[in-house]
């Protein structure tokens, strides 16, 4: 399967996407599988020079034109190696204690910088299907991997991360939050 990205320019990214029909159907399943081999294939540094692609960690169906529930993320962080095929993901809570990247975000849909820190919840606990495993999770993430799960799951939504970035004051830090 060959995949195109979708710019943040195309009205579609805007729109909400609609939740993924359980159990998973071979296609959407093929679609995720393509979407994460897309991910690791950014990663390959000779692969991605030689096709002119970006590094990514994470992607989700709308940024192929795809208005469904999921996405797709693979990266690792201190802890652990994070890869998961998450279908209709739902933020079931969320901290009050903030947290930013200290370089700001980056995103496969958007090639403009918007510098200034994108205000995320420090903790997140999120549930989904997941489909590498086939079971339904529960995921508790702080830090960098929860900033990764709140960007995707923002674009099922219609956002983008510079949406949360202050126009009028981009780096300012907010109380309660650490910059990381
Ligand atoms: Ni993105």
């Amino acid at each position: 399967m060959k995949l195109k990205l979708v710019k943040d320019s195309n009205p579609i990214m805007r729109k909400r996407s609609s939740p993924v029909e359980l159990p998973l159907s071979k296609e959407d399943k093929a679609t995720l599988d393509a979407m994460l081999d897309y991910l690791k294939k950014s990663q390959d540094e000779e692969y991605a020079s030689k096709h002119n692609i970006k590094e990514g960690i994470g992607l989700a169906a709308i940024q192929i034109g795809l208005l469904k529930r999921m996405f797709v993320v693979y990266f690792d962080t201190e802890e652990e190696h994070v890869e998961y095929q998450l279908v209709n993901p739902r933020i079931v809570e969320s901290s009050i204690r903030k947290c930013a990247l200290s370089n700001g975000e980056g995103c496969l849909s958007v090639d403009d910088i918007h510098p200034g820190l994108v205000h995320r919840c420090y903790r997140i606990k999120m549930e989904a299907y997941e489909a590498i495993s086939g079971e339904n999770i529960v995921i508790d993430a702080k830090g960098f991997k929860a900033i990764v799960l709140q960007h995707e799951y923002d674009h099922l939504n219609g956002m983008f991360y510079y949406d949360h970035i202050d126009r009028n004051n981009p780096n300012k830090r907010l109380t309660n939050e650490e910059i990381i």
